[in-house]
């Protein structure tokens, strides 16, 4: 049994039943930044803060939704966008917040990608993150059905189809997934309890998982230097610390966090308050109807590339192209065989392939917009083909760099 005292304040009385002081050192006041990294490290808390905002606007949503086929989208349409004082503010927080998080995501990524921040001891950091972007992927999925619009049935309908593999004709798995042959009751309550509970449990799991992973590495910073945190941070609370590499989390680094997420929040609050429409498809707007299919069915913004991927191929090689685009981030720290953790634009080949990968990216996510048809489809199918190539080139251009 631990030695307790007479506690001289509340502080004291918590910390000798919870150790806060160890917690506290162990997140904030000694937990080392290096001083050389720039706004980009900011995403991290940016994304953060966007989940919070997504949980907190998702549980009043929850007072008045209702996951039941006949009544959904006029729980959602209705009562929460009309009848309830301020519910279409939380319903355009929830909105916006859902696609702009995608966004943050991706520049995330490809920060890590362009400083290499997944090399040498980081791989744990980057696989943690590519599930938080499967988890995050799902749970966006999920919230889509739960309005019970047009584009939320159907996109329920396509993407459960692909289950059935193509030739394997494996349509016992769509129906199991479904709970009924059709997107139904069934499947609007487990998607129900797929967003509301168990992803988010996912996720919370994995930020802390991913926080964990960051821990003994430390961040990677701009100009690819390794750091040795022991003998900096020793020199910073030796009182050098101008002289030292290294600063506190808390309240140091922490407030150059907070100065970007103050200038992300006036422009995510100017897309709620004037802009939020880029984040509702007006499709969704009709009640799901199984006997109208749209016209053109096609996914949020943030799952355009991949089903770029999936669309100018016959149907197997399609879904093997998605399987592919789908794990090949994963594998990212193993593929790059480069001794070197620095920005692109000191890797040779590396910064040529950087570039085109994002350009590629950006012409996928425009061409999975646009119909499938005539030079769309045609330039679809060489930026999909491309986008294969890359992730095959990239051992082979890696190997052979140069040390820097
Ligand atoms: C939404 C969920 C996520 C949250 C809350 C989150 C949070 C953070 C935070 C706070 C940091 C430290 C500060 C920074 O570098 O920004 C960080 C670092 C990092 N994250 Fe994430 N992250 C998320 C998703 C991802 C994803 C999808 C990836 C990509 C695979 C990723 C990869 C990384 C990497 C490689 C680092 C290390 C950066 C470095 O060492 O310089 N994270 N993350």
């Amino acid at each position: 049994m631990a030695h307790f005292t007479k506690a001289t304040s509340v502080k004291d009385w918590l910390n000798q039943r919870l150790a806060i002081d160890t917690i506290e050192k162990v997140m904030g006041s000694e937990y080392w930044i290096p001083k050389n990294i720039n706004f980009l490290w900011a995403m991290g808390m940016v994304l953060v803060i966007t989940f919070v905002l997504l949980l907190v606007s998702g549980i009043f949503l929850l007072m008045y939704y209702q996951p039941n086929i006949e009544t959904a989208f006029y729980s959602v349409n209705f009562t929460i966008m009309r009848d309830v004082d301020f519910g279409w503010l939380w319903r355009h927080v929830h909105g916006v917040a859902a696609s702009v998080v995608f966004l943050i995501i991706y520049i995330h990524m490809f920060t890590g990608i362009y400083y290499g921040s997944y090399k040498k001891g980081r791989e744990m950091i980057w696989i943690s993150g590519m599930l938080l972007f499967v988890a995050f992927s799902a749970e966006a999925f999920s919230g889509y059905m739960l309005p019970w619009g047009q584009m939320s049935y159907w996109a329920g309908m396509v993407i459960t189809n692909l289950f059935s593999g193509g030739s394997l004709h494996a349509d016992g798995l769509v129906e199991w997934i479904r709970g009924d042959y059709v997107p139904a009751q069934a499947f609007l309550t487990r998607f129900f309890m797929l967003h509301v509970l168990l992803i988010p449990l996912a996720i919370l799991g994995l930020i802390a998982l991913h926080f964990g992973s960051l821990r003994i590495p430390h961040v990677n910073n701009q100009d690819g230097e390794e750091i040795d945190f022991e003998k900096e941070s020793k020199r910073y609370l030796n009182g050098d610390k101008a002289g030292s590499k290294v600063m506190r989390f808390a309240n140091d680094f922490m407030s150059k966090d907070m100065m970007v997420v103050g200038v992300y929040l006036i422009f995510f609050f100017y897309l709620v308050f004037y802009n939020y429409g880029f984040a509702m498809d007006p499709v969704n707007f009709d009640p799901a109807d199984g006997l109208k299919t749209p016209a053109h069915i096609y996914p949020e913004w943030y799952f355009l590339w991949s089903y770029e991927i999936l669309r100018p191929f016959s149907v197997d090689i399609g879904l093997i192209a998605f399987g592919f685009a789908q794990v090949i981030f994963v594998l990212l720290p193993f593929l790059d065989r480069s001794p070197n953790t620095v920005a692109a634009n000191r890797r040779g080949l590396f910064r040529i392939w950087f570039w085109m990968m994002l350009i590629n990216m950006i012409i996928l996510t425009a061409m999975g917009k646009l119909p499938p048809s005539g030079i769309y489809s045609t330039i679809g199918f060489f930026a999909a083909i491309l986008f294969i190539a890359q992730w095959i080139a990239l051992p082979f251009i890696t190997m052979f760099e140069k040390k820097v």
